[in-house]
């Protein structure tokens, strides 16, 4: 039987890649990556390195997928990303139908964490349910980039007893939620999170580029520093920001 493996390779820092990780990646014959055009080419040529790093024989390929074009100024935003999500399926499906053997292995490198902010699963998920090819799946867990921000500013995530609240900037730009302990946002880089470094409350711990030689690390009341103001459509995934808000120490714990 085919397998497809999704394996998480952490924020950043090769050393993030888990044993686990490295352990998945040394079985693996066909590595899919997704072709995002120029932009972002430096993704692609992240997940390569990992592979010529970790893996001990070099029998593996790598097949480029194309990103289907995303409507991202459309109304309906869930209807947007629903459909961009069909046509993406729609690819995965057929690369894997012609890539792997019928006990091939095939692997998607995603960033961080693959539950966390990334659509991999659903998509598998969507395509074990088509039936269409056979095959089964794992998901191996990676270090987030929620966990470096926080490891990187030497905080907890959460105090006794606390709720934590992950969300998107764009979401954010709607407004604070009535009540809140932590407040992690990701995607944001329209600097949401930094229209609230006024409110009461409030403390900023923000990273950009976490992991990596250009990581940015500021806290407090901070404003974007001018080499990451960077088109929003580039600062998805690989020139990103990242913000957890808890409030000033309430002694909690
Ligand atoms: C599509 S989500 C993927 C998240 C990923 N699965 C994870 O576990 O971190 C991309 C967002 O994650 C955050 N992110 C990912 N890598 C980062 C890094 N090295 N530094 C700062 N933020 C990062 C940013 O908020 C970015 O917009």
């Amino acid at each position: 039987m085919r397998r497809v493996l999704l394996i998480g390779v952490g924020a950043g820092d090769p050393e993030l890649v888990t044993q686990q990780a490295v352990r998945a990646l040394n079985t693996v014959d066909v590595f899919f990556l997704i072709d995002k055009g120029e932009v972002k080419d430096d993704l692609i040529a992240v997940r390569r390195r990992i592979c010529e790093q970790f893996i001990d024989s070099p029998g593996y390929r790598f097949v480029e997928i194309p990103e289907p074009p995303r409507d991202r100024d459309a109304a309906a935003y869930e209807g947007a990303v629903q459909d961009w999500l069909d046509r993406r399926a729609a690819l995965f499906e057929r690369a894997i139908a012609a890539e792997l053997g019928p006990d091939g292995v095939g692997a998607f490198l995603v960033w961080g964490d693959p539950t966390l902010y990334d659509g991999t699963i659903r998509i598998i998920d969507k395509l074990q349910a088509r039936g269409v090819v056979e095959f089964e799946h794992e998901v191996i867990p990676g270090i987030s980039s929620v966990q470096v921000l926080v490891a990187r500013h030497r905080l907890p995530l959460n105090r006794i007893g606390e709720s934590i609240h992950i969300t998107t900037g764009r979401r954010l730009a709607a407004g604070l939620p009535e009540e809140f302990d932590n407040i992690v946002v990701m995607l944001d880089g329209g600097f949401a999170a930094l229209e609230f470094t006024g409110a009461d409350r409030t403390q900023i711990y923000w990273g950009a580029y976490l992991g990596t030689s250009d990581e940015v690390l500021m806290s407090g009341r901070p404003s974007p520093p001018a080499r990451l103001n960077c088109e929003p459509s580039t600062a998805g995934s690989w020139t990103p920001t990242c913000s957890a808000a808890p409030p000033p120490s309430t002694q909690k714990g």
